[in-house]
């Protein structure tokens, strides 16, 4: 018997009702759509993360549903016709096929030969689906509204060719498992609405930074001292730069007895702490294990020793490097650099604090926003100086344009993130960052400080000075910032 007579004989035997016939219809089609799918994808000309939801999500789960219709349509017809599953065999198979020959019957090797491509078609597409959910994209496009900032962010980062899941579900069964449900949930949170907006952060569930970090990164990597030069520039009529200058100390060991940023993830170092509110802002105490066996302990006297302790944790990577990939940069920042590299003149007047306002526009939607900030310095110059509107309107439409793309990137009103909502802890603004550890009230029982003094983690050169190495001239008495010139002033360079 030709297998293609064989195989339709199978399907008109399986399909003897109407639940027999869709189930082989579901699975036959999702099969056959998954292969074209399959090769729409290999050859590039499908890309959508939508499509690939349908294609590794919903096609598999229609070919299981189909196949577990197909012994349930069996089943039912037994019921009807009253019939035992041996009489109704004969009944619909032809005779030879069901006597047993050298291979054991036809029937048998036909169920053989389709349950052998069952079993690889179902290894093929959960092995895909499982690695098209891996992908950066998916991650970050599949649920849009939610993930499109961390997406966005995500995309101009050192880290844009590291997949998500590198970072967010790290190596191992359990890390993939407790994604998946974790994932499962989001669906749910998804599909209901019931999700927080912004995504709150730290990320609790996050894997130790051991099996996601150290995996590309070495603690020990030697860095050095990095020179850290930012210039910002002043909101006057006419904007003036100011620079300030940092040698950062990053490594964890800096000769034998000075010790660097990198310290606290040392070999044989364990900084550990403990928080009272969920942000890890309000930390009660420190303590610092030692490579000799030696540990310290530190308690914050701003804080009430008896506060109920939320959440306890070692200190890695993350705590400083919160935002490695999701780089939410300020308006400041974004301004100074596009005045810096001459992308904003400074030659017009009020120029900084006018680029400020119009990135710091609230509306109600990201469209209104966008307007809003296109509008916002043409309007300004026709108002107060009409000249320079006539004359450098093409100008001022650039910057605006400019400011809208970084609006776009980094506000998002459905997802009530505004400026400032995603703090770096890599520095310490606003008691933040650093010095929620490092601070004259974080003490040991005979009265010792984690250090706080300004030279113990960069070298300070210039701090909004005028100069670049302005610490490293003289002093100069007349000056406004004599005082902290003549406190920082470097001798030993
Ligand atoms: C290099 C590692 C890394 C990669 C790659 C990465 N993330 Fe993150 N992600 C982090 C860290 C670190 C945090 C912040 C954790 C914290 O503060 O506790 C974070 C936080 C988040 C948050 C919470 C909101 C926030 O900004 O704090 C979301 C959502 C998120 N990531 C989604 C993604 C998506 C989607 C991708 C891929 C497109 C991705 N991440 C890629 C490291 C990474
Ligand atoms: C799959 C490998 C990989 C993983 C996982 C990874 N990184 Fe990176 N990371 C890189 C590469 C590659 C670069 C360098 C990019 C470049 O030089 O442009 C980098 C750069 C960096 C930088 C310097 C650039 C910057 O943005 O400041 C920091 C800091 C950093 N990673 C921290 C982290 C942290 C923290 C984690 C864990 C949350 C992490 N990385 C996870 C590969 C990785
Ligand atoms: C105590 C806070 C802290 C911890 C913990 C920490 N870092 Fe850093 N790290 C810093 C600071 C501060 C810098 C310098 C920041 C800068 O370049 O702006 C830095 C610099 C780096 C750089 C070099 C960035 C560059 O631009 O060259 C990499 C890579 C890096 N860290 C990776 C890691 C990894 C991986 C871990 C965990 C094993 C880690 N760090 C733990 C604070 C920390
Ligand atoms: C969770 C608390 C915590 C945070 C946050 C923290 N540190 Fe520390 N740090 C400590 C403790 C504890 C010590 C050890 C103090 C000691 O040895 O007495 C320490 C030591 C250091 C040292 C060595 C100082 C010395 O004694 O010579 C440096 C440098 C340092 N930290 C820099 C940083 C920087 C930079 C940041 C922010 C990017 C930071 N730390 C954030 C707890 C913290
Ligand atoms: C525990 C370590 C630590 C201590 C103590 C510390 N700093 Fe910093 N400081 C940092 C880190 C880390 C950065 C971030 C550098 C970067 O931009 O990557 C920073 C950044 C800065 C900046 C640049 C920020 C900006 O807006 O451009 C200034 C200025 C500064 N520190 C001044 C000080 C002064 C003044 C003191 C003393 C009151 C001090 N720091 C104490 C770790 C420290």
């Amino acid at each position: 018997m030709k297998i293609s007579r064989r195989y339709l004989q199978f399907i008109q035997g399986v399909s003897q009702n109407m639940i027999g016939k869709i189930g082989v219809a579901l699975a036959t089609s999702a099969f056959l759509v998954f292969l074209l799918m399959e090769v729409a994808w290999f050859t590039g000309l499908v890309t959508n993360a939508y499509i690939g939801l349908i294609s590794y999500l919903a096609l598999p789960m229609l070919f299981i549903v189909g196949l577990i219709l197909i012994p349930l349509g069996w089943k039912r017809q037994q019921q009807l016709t009253g019939k035992s599953g041996a009489d109704l065999l004969k009944e619909q198979f032809e005779e030879d096929g069901v006597k047993a020959g050298f291979a054991g019957s036809g029937l048998f090797q036909t169920i053989a030969i389709l349950t052998l491509v069952n079993v690889l078609f179902m290894v093929l597409a959960s092995t895909q689906t499982l690695h098209f959910m891996d992908q950066a994209k998916f991650c970050g496009t599949a649920c849009h509204s939610v993930m499109n900032p961390e997406w966005q962010t995500y995309q101009v980062s050192s880290h844009a060719n590291v997949n998500c899941v590198e970072c967010h579900v790290g190596e191992g069964a359990k890390a993939l498992l407790d994604s998946k449900v974790n994932g499962l949930w989001q669906m749910v949170s998804l599909s209901f609405n019931l999700y927080e907006r912004p995504i709150p952060t730290p990320v609790h569930q996050l894997r130790p930074a051991r099996e996601t970090c150290e995996k590309c990164h070495w603690p020990a990597k030697h860095y050095g001292d990095e020179l850290i030069k930012h210039v910002s520039f002043t909101n006057a009529e006419v904007t003036q730069p100011l620079y300030t200058t940092l040698a950062l100390k990053i490594d964890a060991e800096l000769g034998s007895e000075q010790v660097g940023v990198h310290w606290h993830i040392a070999e044989g170092v364990q900084v550990r702490y403990g928080s009272v509110d969920p942000d890890r802002k309000k930390i009660q105490w420190v303590e610092a294990s030692y490579p000799d066996g030696s540990v310290k302990h530190y308690q914050n006297t701003r804080i009430d020793a008896e506060a109920p302790v939320l959440e306890e944790r070692e200190m890695d990577c993350v705590d400083c490097h919160n935002r490695a990939t999701h780089v939410y940069q300020e308006p400041e920042t974004i301004v100074d650099r596009m005045l810096q590299e001459g992308l904003i003149a400074t030659d017009l007047p009020y120029i900084r604090r006018e680029a400020l306002d119009a990135l710091r526009t609230s509306a109600p939607d990201k469209n209104r926003g966008l307007q809003q900030v296109a509008r916002h310095l043409p309007a300004f110059y026709q108002k107060n100086y009409p000249a320079i509107y006539f004359k450098r309107l093409t100008e001022l439409q650039n910057i605006s344009e400019l400011l809208s793309t970084e609006y776009d990137r980094y506000i998002h009103p459905d997802m009530n993130i505004d400026w400032g909502v995603y703090p770096s802890n890599l520095g310490h603004k606003n008691d933040s960052g650093c010095f929620r550890c490092h601070h004259e009230d974080m003490q040991s029982v005979n009265g010792q400080t984690v250090a706080y003094d300004c030279t113990v983690c960069h070298d300070i050169f210039a701090y909004d000075s005028k100069s670049t190495f302005q610490f490293m001239t003289e002093v100069d008495t007349t000056e406004l910032e004599s005082a902290i010139h003549e406190y920082l002033k470097i001798t030993n360079y």
